[in-house]
């Protein structure tokens, strides 16, 4: 089971040389606002990504004045992460002291779950949020989705490239036919995975909030009746004038309504908090269950938009997953009688503060 045994930190925001051995269960980050909480999650997520979960530019990750930031992880089993970013050099992620192919080899060995303001996007945002949920899913449990997922989105750049240029049906074919293949796996393995999943995660939900009427229904990204290859053909006209492929698993999502309404629409925030909360648990423990690997939760804010019975359901979820989590909040008491509440033990959990970018136990 990846867990996190230490992390080092190097002039990572306002993080200057720290250094943090955390609980096999439960850690807790409690500062002020500004203090760098957020920052030491986001850490640990560019160690397991080799990206920021913030923004897309890498470069503000950087303490402001230096020329490059590394974060270095040992986990169980004596495994060894490091990743870091420069002004100057090509970013770098190891494993083992070795050079990483990708961020998917990272991604392997420590799978993360981040639950933080950015998650209610789940509900709020682009299909692009979903999938991205979806296939992490797919990506840690189904083998070969990977490879699928990689050669198809290079195919589509190629397909959309020739369309943008009003290629001619013959010019496509050795890239549509590529695509039709790999879009039938995709499509085969999330459905594989959802129909799996879905399930479960209602069960998990159950346990945290009843929501009558509320469904999970995956769209594949073209109509269930239609094979992609005669959706391909029938859109081909439209296509070139938009310059872009639109039927295919670009296009997925995963519709979470409650009856005609869309979840976002008419749940109160702390409703939407308890469902996205649920969908990121549920994913880590159906892991957990599927392949015996457990990912390392980064809960950003726990209480924020919670009351605190809604706070302990959370934790106590959360226990009982019996996987390594890290917790932030404002309020070390009122952070430390919510995990206590949820069964943790003293031995259990660890307090640390941080103040200035400081970290102390
Ligand atoms: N590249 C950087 N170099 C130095 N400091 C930075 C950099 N990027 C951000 N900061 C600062 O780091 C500090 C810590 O931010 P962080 O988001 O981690 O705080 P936080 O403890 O999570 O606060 P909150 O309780 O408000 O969420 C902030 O003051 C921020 O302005
Ligand atoms: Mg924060």
């Amino acid at each position: 089971m990846p867990s996190i045994r230490k992390i080092q930190i190097s002039t990572f925001r306002n993080l200057d040389q720290e250094q943090l051995e955390p609980s096999t269960a439960a850690t807790l980050i409690v500062g002020e606002n500004g203090s760098g909480k957020s920052s030491i999650l986001e850490a640990i997520h560019f160690l397991g990504l080799g990206r920021s979960f913030r923004n897309t530019q890498q470069t503000p990750l950087i303490q402001h004045g230096k020329r490059a930031c590394s974060v270095f992880g040992e986990l169980d089993k004596g495994l060894t992460m490091g990743v870091s970013r420069s002004l100057d050099e090509p970013p770098q992620m190891r494993v083992q002291g070795d050079r990483a192919a990708s961020s998917s080899e990272l991604a392997r060995h420590l799978p993360l779950q981040l639950l933080n303001a950015e998650a209610f996007r789940l509900l709020e945002g682009g299909p692009k949020t979903r999938r991205q949920y979806i296939d992490w899913g797919v990506f840690h449990v189904e083998h070969g989705f990977h490879g699928h997922w990689r050669d198809f989105k290079r195919c589509l750049q190629n397909r959309n490239a020739l369309l943008k240029q009003k290629a001619k049906s013959a010019e496509l074919a050795p890239w549509t036919q590529e695509f039709v293949l790999h879009a039938r796996a995709i499509d085969a393995q999330r459905k594989a995975y959802l129909d799996l999943f879905i399930p479960y995660l209602e069960r998990m939900l159950d346990q945290l909030i009843s929501l009558e009427g509320l469904e999970f229904r995956y769209y594949r990204g073209w109509a269930e009746d239609e094979d992609i290859a005669e959706a391909l053909a029938s859109n081909i006209e439209r296509d070139r004038m938009l310059g872009h492929t639109s039927p295919g698993p670009q296009r997925a999502d995963l519709k979470i309504r409650i009856g005609k309404q869309y979840a976002s629409d008419i749940l109160s925030r702390g409703q939407q908090k308890l469902l996205v909360s649920a969908m990121k648990l549920a994913q880590g423990a159906f892991l957990a269950e599927e392949s015996g690997r457990q990912c390392v939760y980064l809960i950003d804010d726990l209480p924020a938009e919670l009351d605190r019975e809604n706070r302990e359901k959370v934790c106590r979820l959360l226990q009982g997953l019996g996987s390594q989590v890290f917790l932030t909040g404002t309020d070390a008491e009122e952070l430390v009688k919510t995990v206590e509440a949820s069964g943790f033990t003293t031995k259990e959990y660890k307090l640390f503060h941080v103040k200035h970018g400081r970290i102390s136990g």
